[in-house]
Parts: C-alpha cells; sequence; structure tokens
C-alpha cells in the first residue's frame, strides 16, 4: 500500500513532463501499472467504460499510438486519431482552439508534437487531461515504461546506476533522467559536447535527485560513463523532425556507439534499453539489442501497461484498485 487515492490526487491533471508527477505520484502510477499487468482483462473492462481519448500525431508512432489504443480498448473505452493534415498543432487553428473544441468531445487527449511550447498553451486551455505522447523535449510514457521495465528485473529502482550514451539532448534522454533521478537511479550521460544537456538541464535534474540520493554526471567517454553501471540505454541518433541533423549526428556519435565491447564495461548483470524504433549498426549492434542483456520489446510491452495506468489515474478516482 503505497498511499490512499485521496492522497495523490491525479484526477483531472497533465502529463506533459515526468517532473510534473511528483515521485509519491510516479509510485502509484507504477503501482497501478503492475496491478493492471497482473489482472484479468474483464476486470478491467468497466474501469473507462463509455470514455474517449483523441490522440493527435503530427509525427508517426507504432508503439504510443498502438499501445494507448489498445489500452483503451481493453480499459472498456474507445480511441480515435487524428494525423497528417487532420492535425498539425497551430496550422489550421490556434494550439488553444484546437484544445477548446476537443475538450468539448472528448475525455482526454494525446499529443505527439514537434515543438514543446505548442503543446503547452495547448495543454493550458484543454479542459481535459493532456498527455505528451513525445515532443521535441519530452517524452513522459516512455519513461514510466522504462521505470517499471527496470523494477521488474531489479526490484528496486534506488540505488541504481544508468548510462545514457548518444544523443543526450534528446526527449527520451531528458525524460529518462528525469524519471531515473526522482526514483533515486543515478544516471551518467556519454555523449559529445555537442549532445551535452545544458548545465540548466543537469542542474535541474540534480535537484530532482537530491532527496533521493541520485547523482548526474556527463562524460565524454562512452567507456567512462557505462562503468560498472546496471543499465545501459540509447536512442536514435537522429530524432524525428531533425534529419537534416543526421549527417552531423553520425560522424559526432559514432563513438558512442552501444557495442559489444562497451557493453563489457558495464556491469556483468547490465540491462541493456532502447525505446525503439533502433538502427542496428547505427547507435546499437545487432548484438547487443538481440542479445541476453537487451530488454526492448518488455520496454514496448510496458508502453500498454504504464499508459492504462496513467489514463486510469487521470481518468478515474483510482476505486477498486488496490494502491
Ligand atoms: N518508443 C516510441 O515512442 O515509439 P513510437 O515512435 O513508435 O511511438
Ligand atoms: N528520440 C526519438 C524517439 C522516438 C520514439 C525521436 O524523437 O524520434
Amino acid at each position: 500500500m503505497l498511499a490512499s487515492a485521496a492522497d495523490i490526487a491525479l484526477r483531472g491533471r497533465n502529463f506533459l513532463r515526468v517532473s510534473d508527477l511528483s515521485p509519491l505520484e510516479i509510485g502509484m502510477v507504477l503501482a497501478v501499472a503492475s496491478h493492471l499487468k497482473g489482472g484479468r482483462g474483464a476486470d478491467q473492462l468497466p474501469l473507462l467504460r463509455g470514455r474517449t481519448l483523441g490522440m493527435l500525431f503530427e509525427k508517426p508512432s507504432l508503439r504510443t499510438r498502438v499501445s494507448f489504443e489498445v489500452a483503451m480498448t481493453q480499459l472498456g473505452g474507445h480511441a480515435m486519431i487524428a494525423q497528417g493534415q487532420d492535425f498539425l498543432v497551430g496550422s489550421r487553428e490556434t494550439p488553444e482552439d484546437a484544445a477548446r473544441v476537443l475538450s468539448r468531445y472528448v475525455d482526454a487527449i494525446v499529443v505527439r508534437t514537434h515543438a514543446h511550447e505548442p503543446l503547452e498553451r495547448f495543454a493550458a486551455a484543454a479542459t481535459v487531461p493532456v498527455i505528451n505522447g513525445l515532443s521535441q523535449t519530452a517524452h513522459p510514457c516512455q519513461a514510466l515504461a522504462d521505470l517499471i521495465t527496470v523494477k521488474e528485473r531489479f526490484g528496486t529502482l534506488t540505488g541504481l546506476r544508468l548510462a545514457y550514451l548518444g544523443d543526450a539532448r534528446n526527449n527520451v534522454a531528458a525524460s529518462l533522467a528525469e524519471a531515473a533521478m526522482m526514483c533515486g537511479i543515478s544516471v551518467t550521460f556519454g555523449c559529445p559536447p555537442s549532445h551535452r544537456p545544458s548545465e540548466a538541464f543537469l542542474a535541474h535534474v540534480q535537484r530532482l535527485g537530491k532527496p533521493h540520493g541520485a547523482t548526474v554526471r556527463a562524460f565524454t567517454s562512452a567507456v567512462r560513463a557505462a562503468r560498472d553501471v546496471d543499465v545501459v540505454y540509447t536512442d536514435v541518433w537522429t530524432s524525428m523532425g531533425e534529419e537534416h541533423l543526421a549527417e552531423r549526428n553520425v560522424a559526432a556519435l559514432l563513438p558512442y556507439s552501444v557495442t559489444p565491447e562497451l557493453m563489457a564495461a558495464a556491469a556483468k548483470h547490465a540491462l541493456f534499453m532502447h525505446c525503439l524504433p533502433a538502427h542496428r549498426g547505427e547507435e546499437v549492434s545487432a548484438a547487443v539489442i538481440d542479445g541476453k542483456q537487451s530488454v526492448v520489446f518488455d520496454q514496448a510491452e510496458n508502453r500498454l501497461h504504464a499508459q492504462k495506468a496513467l489514463l486510469v489515474a487521470l481518468l478515474t478516482d483510482l476505486r477498486g484498485i488496490p494502491v
């Protein structure tokens, strides 16, 4: 029993960044996810019966789109998607007008955008919960699934060490670092100066980690960043919308590719993690992502369980759920 639902009121809130939740609230979402993952489908059907989730995607998606849609189906609700010409934040109307209109139709909205700022404007104007399904600066739903995956393997989060290699300025790195530090996992980044998180961001996550004894450091040496860690994590070198930087990124990030040699610097029991989609032979060797240490498909599965928990927490008072 973590805390009573009355102590933690997530109902009606937005989830744009991991740090929109407190560590206690993250713990509660993880506990609900674990409860739902272990439960029987038929028991979950009424939780969101009659509710509709709107999904607005400016960029491609496999996992996020499908896992949210399946989540709503399994919880007894319904999901609909607008993408491409139907939805480009701020192109046909202001983010505020789109948010006000959609709030009259649906019970919650997942948005995948390029820039983060229009998403903030959209969420501020919406009168239903808005969930960030990935923006240029954050991917908080991925981070929840990643925490579940690490906890399943190690039984705990506090005191672990995680290394993130590659583009340490991207959305996945940012949300993962926030989530890890808030749960007591120390983070090392392995990246060149061109892809190093800003000092302001490092100070921000250090503040998040301090109460939990977690520290953050950035190294230019990939081996130094990965040394003795429990988890090695990477993501694509070029994120969606940044394709014009691809050539520069390959040149700068090649030394940060996660190879078997680099995995050997980590603890023997270390996990390899990647949010997917992955590019074998670029940010990760096939031998690593397809090897024994890889948990990438558990991560992908846990997107479903994490998002079911999030939706139930944002849309209900969690009645009947033992957390
Ligand atoms: N990891 C992730 O968000 O995948 P998609 O881009 O396929 O949704
Ligand atoms: N950083 C990647 C994550 C994809 C899930 C991107 O933004 O394209």
